[in-house]
Parts: structure tokens; sequence; C-alpha cells
């Protein structure tokens, strides 16, 4: 796994980055830096001293082969369940019709086969490429074969897809990092440095097919770990492990389930909880919903990924501390200008050819740098870059 220390120009890269988006940076020829061990909280530091990401592109992956279909996209989403999909999904649709493509955009309600027959109906309805975000990486090896077959390009978009060779590239956001930053935010907000503990932990990371999971849990794990075994972390549930710490499909109500049981077997002496590191939003809305039935002590520190707007009021209103803010902007842009240069022809943009390797090898990435938000910087984030407004929140 890629861990490169930038050190101390890390959180003024993530701000280059934010300001820059991740698809501006690459049309100079230089990527967003894509590490994986951040220093400081992104927002500390100020706009004015941007500098350009310090890392050039790694690499530009060969140009694909002009593809045998004809200038229809395919878009194969997860869900239409969680906010970020159909952002996702409907920036993608407009930004690739607006540069004059044909689009098939489909959800498929977290059911692998619905998706399946998606995929299927566009390779045969002529789509020129496939940009998909699996609901589960390992599914769609044979359903991919007939794309490759067929010269159709697929990239996958921000879910890796696994073990099959018909994934020409990979468009998302630094996974590991969207963890580092979680697990960075609760060592520095209950000052795991400086205080003396002990303080309590509990986990809860998403869903097992998806290959970006364990990547969040890992990258935040990497940044706990030390602690937990010095002592001065305890997870009093005993659950770390990634199984057992996984929600399937990333459902609020799987969370809130599994949260309750902690609540009530190990905390019902009155014991605090510190922080509860939840890799994403839909997961932390379940142990809120959990906390806010059954639990006493003083609230947790609880970690999340996405902005969705629930997240984000319950960030206003104290019960959520932070949220990774990953662009959909930035990403659905980046996607569709590689759709392009596949469809030209051209070289395609990537800025990482050594992190993602999908079990047939390492698939040509780019990767975008996610940043978090918190109550202290997101109307800087989310509403002065015209990603919600005031009202969305509400
Ligand atoms: C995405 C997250 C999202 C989660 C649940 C992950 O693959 O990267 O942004 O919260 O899936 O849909």
């Amino acid at each position: 796994m890629k861990k490169k220390l930038l050190g101390a120009v890390l959180s003024v890269a993530m701000v280059a980055t934010l300001l820059a988006g991740c698809g501006g940076s690459a049309d100079t020829g230089a990527a967003p830096a894509a590490p994986a061990a951040p220093a400081a909280p992104a927002a500390e530091a100020p706009a004015e001293e941007a500098a350009p990401a310090e890392e050039k592109a790694d690499d530009a992956a060969p140009a694909a082969e002009a593809p045998a279909g004809g200038m229809k996209v395919g878009v194969a989403m997860p869900t239409k369940d969680l906010q970020r999909w159909n952002q996702d999904g409907s920036n993608m649709e407009k930004e690739l019709k607006d540069a004059g493509y044909e689009v098939d955009l489909q959800y498929a309600s977290n059911d692998v086969q619905t998706q399946v027959s998606q995929i299927e109906n566009m390779i045969n309805n002529g789509c020129g490429v496939l940009v998909i975000a699996a609901i589960e990486g390992d599914s769609l090896g044979t359903v991919l074969a007939s794309a490759k077959e067929k010269n159709i390009p697929v990239i996958a978009y921000d879910r890796l897809i696994m073990n099959t060779d018909a994934v020409s590239y990979y468009a998302t956001f630094d996974n590991y990092m969207v963890g580092t930053k979680q697990g960075e935010y609760i060592k520095d907000q209950i000052k795991l440095d400086s205080e003396a503990g002990p303080f309590n932990l509990e986990v809860t990371t998403g869903d097992p097919g998806d290959n970006n999971a364990r990547y969040f849990y890992q990258g935040a794990i990497d940044v706990l770990q030390p602690y937990i075994d010095e002592g001065k972390l305890v997870v009093k549930s005993g659950q770390l492990d990634f199984d057992k710490v996984a929600t399937a499909s990333w459902s609020s109500e799987n969370a809130q389930s599994r949260a309750e049981n902690i609540v009530s077997s190990d905390y019902s002496d009155g014991s605090n909880i510190d922080a509860w590191l939840c890799s994403n939003d839909s997961t932390a809305q379940g142990v809120v919903a959990a906390l806010d039935a059954n639990y006493n002590g003083e609230w947790p520190i609880i970690t999340g990924q996405d902005c969705d707007v629930v997240s984000v009021q319950n960030m206003i209103a104290g019960k959520q501390s932070m949220s990774i803010f990953k662009d959909t902007r930035t990403l659905a842009s980046q996607v569709v200008k590689m759709v392009g240069q596949i469809l030209k022809g051209e070289t395609v943009d990537v800025n990482d050819t050594e992190t993602y390797d999908n079990g047939t090898g390492v698939i040509p990435s780019y990767l975008c740098e996610p940043v978090f938000a918190d109550i202290n910087n997101y109307k800087e984030l989310l509403i002065d870059s015209g990603y919600y407004t005031e009202a969305d929140l509400q």
C-alpha cells in the first residue's frame, strides 16, 4: 500500500487540491499528491499558503485502443439510497451530455444481479465506454469479460472492480487517506499524544464486498493501533477485526443494531465512549441513532465520510464530529475527462500506477484527494464552494 510522507506541505497541498479540483490540476500535467499519511488537519492551512501539490503525475497510462462502440457511455451506479451516488450519477450524466455523449445511467438498488443485467444491456446497446461503481467488487468478472471481448474499456468508479482484466482505469478518492484522516481526527480530538487516557474506542466500517472498505479501515487503524497496543485506547467490545466491525451494505440499520448491542453490553455501567470510528456517513447515522436511544455517557467523537446532508446537519447539532468531504463534482469531472480521452484515443491521465492491484495487476488510477469537514470549516468547504446552500442544511 502506498504511503508517502509529505510532512508539513500536506495540509497545504490539500487546500491546493480543493481549490484546483482534482481534474483541474491534471490539465497542467501535475496531478494532486496522492499520499497516504496526513500530518495535520486539512482546513487549518490558510488558502493563501496554497502551493501546488508536491508530487508529479506518476505516469500516464498508454492510450487506450479506440473503442468499437459509438459515443454512448454506460454509467452503472450502485444505489439511489445514498445521497452521494445520486450526485455522482447526475453530475456525470450532465457533464457527459454537455460534452456531446449519449448516456445510459442506471442504478441497481444495491442488488448485484440487477447491476450485472444493467451492464449486459449497456454492452449490447452499443456503449463505447463503461463507468461502473460496483456493488460487489468481485461479482462482475463474467459480464466484464464480454465487455472486453467487444473492446469496450471499463473505468472503475470510486470502487475498484476486482479479479478481472477487463478494467482499464480506476478513478477514486485516495481511500487509504480517507481512513488516515479519520484516525488522525480522533487522535487529535481526544489528544492521544498528550492526555493520559485510557480512552474508549469503538469501530464501525463498511461492506466487506466493497474493496474501499478495507482501505478506509486500514488507513484509520494504522493511525490508532499503536495507542491500542499501549493500552491508551481500549475497545471494550473487543470487536476490532475488520470482519467484526464490517457493516453489510453500508446500511444505517445494520450499523445501528450492532451499536445498540455494544452500548447495552459494554457501556451500561455508565462508562464513556470517547470515540467511535465510523467509515462513512450512513454508518455514522446508524451509530448516532443507537447512542441517541440508549447511551447516557458523554457524547463521543464520531467520524464519517461523504458530507451527506443528514450528517452535516448532525455535525451542526454536535452529534457527528466530522465527515470526509469527497467532492463528487470533482471525481465526476475527472471521469468525464478520462472518458473523452479514451473515446478520442488520447493518452488517459492517471496519477497512480502502484497502489491498486485488482488481482490481475495494478490498474492505472487517478486518485483525488479527500479533505475533512467539521464544525469549524464546513461553511467554507460546503457552502462557499456551492456544494450546498445554507437552506439545504436547515
Ligand atoms: C464510497 C463511500 C460511500 C460508501 C457507501 C464507498 O465505496 O467510497 O463514499 O460512503 O461506499 O456507499
